[in-house]
């Protein structure tokens, strides 16, 4: 085909297929004579438009990013070119600092569950993960605790994926290609109990049977080698995991009573994805740390950040103490510039609120799912949903055809064809996610659960 003839997709693709590498893409299958990519040239509101010029509702904020969705753009201009025009870079190195990150610091201060008073800033997730990690070593050093050298993750948990960050994830098929991991990491059950017995329905037989789970596994590797549990307030992989009633507190007492820290990694579930500005919040959740990014910025430059609680910094902060850690571009002047103008926005535009109002009706919609043969499980919170699809096998597992059939294509491209970007997981469990801008209104939700209805209706005539 010449360039003439090409689609705009087309053309890019091949460019692409030359020259760029993906993210988490077998980038060999794309650009000339492979398949397309998913080119998204602009947005607006909730929605963004391919190159081609079609549009979709972005069911996924980016992915998990984009709070405000695409029209705050003139805003967010000026507060960039306001900033670049004063001062365009200076690190926060070597007893350095610059106004906007001071600000930006002092305003998660505010925001921030109880005792949590100090920021570090870093790129992104997993270098806000990584800083956590090393901040809770450094801690558990400065008290002369340097046995304290593992960490607890949750199975199925994703939480990055630079080395450090990879030895939390558990996902063997992300981490073996790359040797053992830089943490030693032990994984406990996460909260998802989807297809266990009757009784864990019950929010304290279930809570209990997880902490003590927990408990015993802290035991077995020795309480004096933890350094650290890691847990999202709602855990993304597999599924918008919710945690039972009573969990969190119960993280924070056996914490206390073992003497690790207690890390919430928020990057997906802070700044109003659950209605709250903290996920934590929604779950009587008290971490020593907290990991933030996405977000953040409301996806309008990058920027990761550590959240530190006040126990944490009185021995980090002990005289004479440095803390050896750092990234260049830490609390960048634009990012942290965009961050204060997108917080301003979100007090300004009720987002939260919006959250709160609409997360019912959300919960409504999403729950009638259930009703369809091929949705075993609806579970999530605020804006962030997910639907565990149930094959035709004994149990509800899926045959190689329905799986190829269903899951690898007919879900996937009926949601795209309908107009909506969701995250269709071909997993042992599949998913079907969703986690729209917080700016949706009730016509724009309805319209992403009338696509999933119709969807998974269609699909599950089929199965
Ligand atoms: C819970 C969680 N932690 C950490 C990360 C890593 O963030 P990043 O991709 O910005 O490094 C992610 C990314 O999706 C995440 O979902």
């Amino acid at each position: 085909m010449t360039s003439s003839t090409r689609t705009p997709t087309e053309e890019l693709s091949a460019t692409a297929g030359r020259h760029l590498l993906l993210n988490m893409t077998p980038n060999g299958s794309f650009g000339q004579g492979g398949q397309d990519l998913f080119v998204v040239r602009s947005g607006e509101g909730p929605y963004v438009d391919d190159a081609d010029g079609r549009r979709y509702i972005d069911g996924l904020s980016g992915l998990y990013c984009c709070q405000l969705g695409y029209s705050y753009a003139p805003e967010f201009a000026d507060a960039a070119a306001r900033q670049l025009r004063e001062l365009c870079f200076s690190p926060l190195w070597s007893a350095s600092a610059h106004p906007t990150a001071i600000e930006l610091s002092e305003r998660l201060a505010r925001i921030a569950p109880v005792d949590i008073e100090h920021t570090f800033f870093s790129g992104g997730g997993a270098e806000a993960v990584e800083t956590a990690w090393k901040i809770a070593r450094r801690y558990h050093a400065l008290r002369g605790d340097s046995t304290r050298t593992k960490a607890i993750s949750r199975r199925g948990a994703y939480h990055g994926l630079t080395l450090g960050a990879l030895s939390l994830t558990d996902d063997p098929g992300l981490r073996e290609p790359y040797g053992p991991g830089a943490i030693e990491t032990r994984f406990v059950s996460n909260t998802n109990r989807f297809g266990l017995a009757p009784e864990c329905a019950d929010d304290d037989v279930y809570t209990a049977r997880l902490l003590a789970e927990l408990e015993a596994a802290i035991l077995a590797e020795g309480p004096e080698t933890i350094a650290l549990l890691i847990a999202e307030p709602v855990q993304n992989r597999g599924g918008c995991i919710t945690p039972p009633q009573g969990y969190w507190p119960g993280l924070r007492t056996l914490a206390d009573r073992y003497g690790f820290l207690l890390v919430a990694d928020e990057v997906i579930t802070a700044f109003g994805r659950l209605g709250e500005w903290f996920g934590g919040d929604c779950y009587a959740a008290r971490p020593d740390l907290v990991t933030v990014a996405k977000g953040i910025t409301a996806g309008y430059a990058p920027m990761g950040a550590t959240l530190v609680s006040s126990k944490v910094t009185e021995v980090i902060n002990r005289p004479g103490a440095v803390l050896n850690h750092g990234y260049t571009f830490a609390g960048h002047p634009l990012s942290a510039a965009i961050a204060l103008r997108s917080l301003e926005i979100m007090e300004r535009d009720r987002i939260l609120d919006n959250v709160r109002d609409q997360q019912g009706h959300l919960a409504t919609r999403m729950a009638a799912l259930t009703d369809l043969p091929l949705v075993g499980d609806v579970r999530g919170a605020g804006f962030f949903y997910a639907c565990e699809l149930v094959g035709d096998l004994e149990g509800g597992g899926f045959s190689d055809r329905a799986r190829a059939d269903l899951v690898a294509d007919l879900v996937p491209r009926r949601l795209r064809e309908a107009g909506l970007l969701a995250r269709v997981y071909n997993r042992a469990a599949p998913l079907v996610q969703i986690a729209p801008p917080l700016i949706s209104d009730r016509a724009l939700l309805d319209r992403i659960a009338d696509i999933l209805t119709d969807t998974l209706t269609e699909a599950s005539a089929r199965l």
